[in-house]
């Protein structure tokens, strides 16, 4: 079924439609007016009266981010903590979980690299065991080789839900109904999916769940969120304290709080913490299920016409495949044929090195172009770009 979008009022909304073409949303999207002006109007309040008593006067409105965040994820508000980054939320997470020598990890072969190396990390200081998760023939985490992959030593399941170099949806609500029949803590990495597709928390099943900002949720850079379920959360002291996540009751005790923002730092950015807020309640206005029919419907629409193109190779994986559209050309490298792009105003980027290298390096890939569209692009920006791309090879 075809979507139906209002494209002309998300793109009145977001005026840099007007001057590039930006095939870059898994990197950083373009951020539209209610949340470009939300952050502005937050930093000129600072400049004018001071960072505290700005604070101070949006504190119903900083309060808001929570509970959107809730209705975004379909968790409680308490369940939410706001820091600087999705990596940053990942690690409370990660890194407040007690593992002991010999337990096991299991993740997915098109995990996040930052995952990877603290998995590494890990393993070497706390001795536990990493292991991948084959892919089954759609190149998708194979639920079945999870199942029995299972045993008593299994401390923690974590996979990206949509790795950052391909347009591939792990199946992360089949991972979810295995882990909790286990009752193995499960952590998600949703940078790329939030703002993307409908994710619910209750309907995926996991007890973590990390995400950005700037990505397809269209908010600002450097904000991020960690879900913590609170039947999970409630006996996990998080990796860092300070006097926000905890309270000094006495020169020799302190008291952690009970909810979510025991992961977060007292200091935030507050002008991002505002604009996330408008983001998120920009993306529920929209809907995630008509975001998602034309993210993948425009994405379906590039990746036929790439392949019409001599040369051009989708290297796109999954039974489900989202709205990251990755491919590689005979004639130029990746490198190449993004920076060609850029002079164009035509804005990909590159997948490559840390961030893809234990997909890549088993599928003998070495650098991709990654064009990640959004709801706000249009056919006619693919006919643009599949044109310049045919010149340029
Ligand atoms: C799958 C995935 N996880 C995590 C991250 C890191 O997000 P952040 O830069 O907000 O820490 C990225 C960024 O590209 C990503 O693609």
């Amino acid at each position: 079924m075809k979507s139906t979008f209002d494209i002309d009022r998300a793109r009145a909304d977001t005026p840099a439609c007007e001057r590039v073409i930006h095939f870059n949303n898994a990197g950083a999207a373009l951020m539209p007016l209610p949340v470009s002006r939300a952050q502005q109007a937050f930093l000129a309040r600072e400049a004018e009266i001071g960072g505290y008593e700005t604070t101070a006067e949006y504190a119903d409105e900083l309060d808001g981010l929570y509970a959107s965040a809730a209705r975004l994820l379909n968790c409680a508000a308490g369940e939410i903590a706001y820091v600087e980054n999705a990596t940053r939320a990942w690690d409370m997470a990660f890194y407040s979980l007690a593992l002991a020598p010999g337990d096991r990890i299991l993740t997915s072969v098109s995990e996040y690299g930052s995952n990877v190396i603290a998995y590494l990390q890990r393993a070497s200081r706390d001795g536990v065991h990493v292991e991948f998760v084959p892919d089954d023939v759609h190149g998708q985490l194979d639920v079945d080789a999870l199942a029995h992959m299972l045993d008593d030593r299994v401390r923690l399941i974590s996979i990206s839900h949509i790795p950052t170099g391909g347009g591939l949806v792990n199946p992360a609500a089949a991972v979810g109904k295995i882990a909790n029949e286990a009752g193995i803590p499960y952590l998600l990495d949703a940078c790329q999916s939030v703002g993307q597709i409908p994710v619910d928390v209750e309907a995926i099943g996991c007890d973590l769940l990390s995400l950005t900002g700037r990505k397809f949720l269209r908010g600002p850079r450097a904000t991020g969120l960690l879900y913590a379920r609170q039947a999970f959360a409630e006996h996990l002291e998080p990796v860092f304290l300070d006097q926000h996540a905890a309270e000094l009751v006495s020169p020799d005790e302190y008291r952690v709080r009970d909810d979510a923002k025991k992961f977060e730092n007292w200091e935030q950015n507050f002008a991002g913490k505002y604009a996330l807020k408008a983001a998120i309640d920009y993306a529920l206005a929209w809907g995630l299920d008509a975001i998602q029919a034309r993210v993948y419907e425009l994405a379906a629409t590039l990746r036929a016409r790439l392949v019409e193109i001599d040369g051009v190779s989708v290297t796109d994986q999954g039974a489900e495949r989202c709205g990251i559209v990755t491919f590689c050309a005979a004639q130029r490298d990746a490198g190449e044929i993004a920076g060609a792009l850029a002079a164009r105003g035509i804005h990909t980027s590159v997948s490559d090195g840390s961030g893809t290298l234990v997909s890549f390096e088993r599928r003998g890939l070495v650098a991709v172009v990654r064009a990640s569209l959004h709801y706000y692009n249009t056919e006619q920006e693919i006919e643009s770009f599949v044109e310049a791309l045919r010149e340029l090879l």
